[in-house]
C-alpha cells in the first residue's frame, strides 16, 4: 500500500486537532500505520524542508514547526499520498475549500495545520526522518 508522512503542526495539536484529523483519515478508510508525538530538533527541522532552504520564509518555517509537540504519523492506503493532500487542502488556507482541514480549521499560510508528503518520492525520504522501520507497524 501507498504510505505518506502527515505532520499535526504545532498549531494543530495545540488547537487540539489531532483526534479530528486523524479520524477524518480513518472514516475515509486509510489506515494510520504508525504515530508518534515528538519535538522537533531543528536539524530534523531543516532537513525536512531542505527543498527550502533558499525561500525567504524558511527561518520562520524552521522556527514554528519547531516551536512545540507535532504529532507524525505514517499514513497508508491506495492512493495515500494524493487522498490525504486532497483532504488538507492548498497550502494557502485563503484557497482552502470547506470540508478540507486547511479549510476548516487555518487562516494563515505560515500556521496551516497539517503537513503531507507531495509524492511517494517525499514520503519515503520524510518516513525515515520521524520513524524507525519497526515502528511502522501496519
Ligand atoms: P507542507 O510541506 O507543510 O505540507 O505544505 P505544502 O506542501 O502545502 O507547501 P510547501 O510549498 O511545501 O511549503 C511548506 C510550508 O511552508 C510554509 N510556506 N510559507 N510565506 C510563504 O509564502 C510560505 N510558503 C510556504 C507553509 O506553512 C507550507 O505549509
Ligand atoms: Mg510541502
Amino acid at each position: 500500500m501507498e504510505k505518506t508522512l502527515v505532520l499535526v503542526k504545532p498549531d494543530g495539536v495545540a488547537k487540539g486537532l489531532t483526534g479530528e484529523i486523524i479520524a477524518r483519515f480513518e472514516r475515509r478508510g486509510l489506515t494510520v500505520a504508525a504515530l508518534k508525538m515528538l519535538k522537533l530538533s531543528r536539524a530534523k527541522a531543516e532537513t525536512h524542508y531542505a527543498e527550502h532552504k533558499e525561500r525567504p520564509f524558511f527561518g520562520e518555517l524552521v522556527d514554528f514547526i519547531t516551536s512545540g509537540p507535532i504529532v507524525a504519523m505514517v499514513v497508508s492506503g491506495e492512493n495515500a499520498v494524493k487522498v490525504v493532500r486532497t483532504m488538507m487542502g492548498p497550502t494557502n488556507p485563503v484557497d482552502a475549500a470547506p470540508g478540507t482541514v486547511r479549510g476548516d480549521f487555518a487562516l494563515s499560510i505560515g500556521q496551516n495545520i497539517i503537513h503531507g508528503s507531495d509524492s511517494p518520492a517525499s514520503a519515503a525520504r520524510e518516513i525515515e526522518i520521524y520513524f524507525a522501520p519497526d515502528e511502522i507497524l501496519l
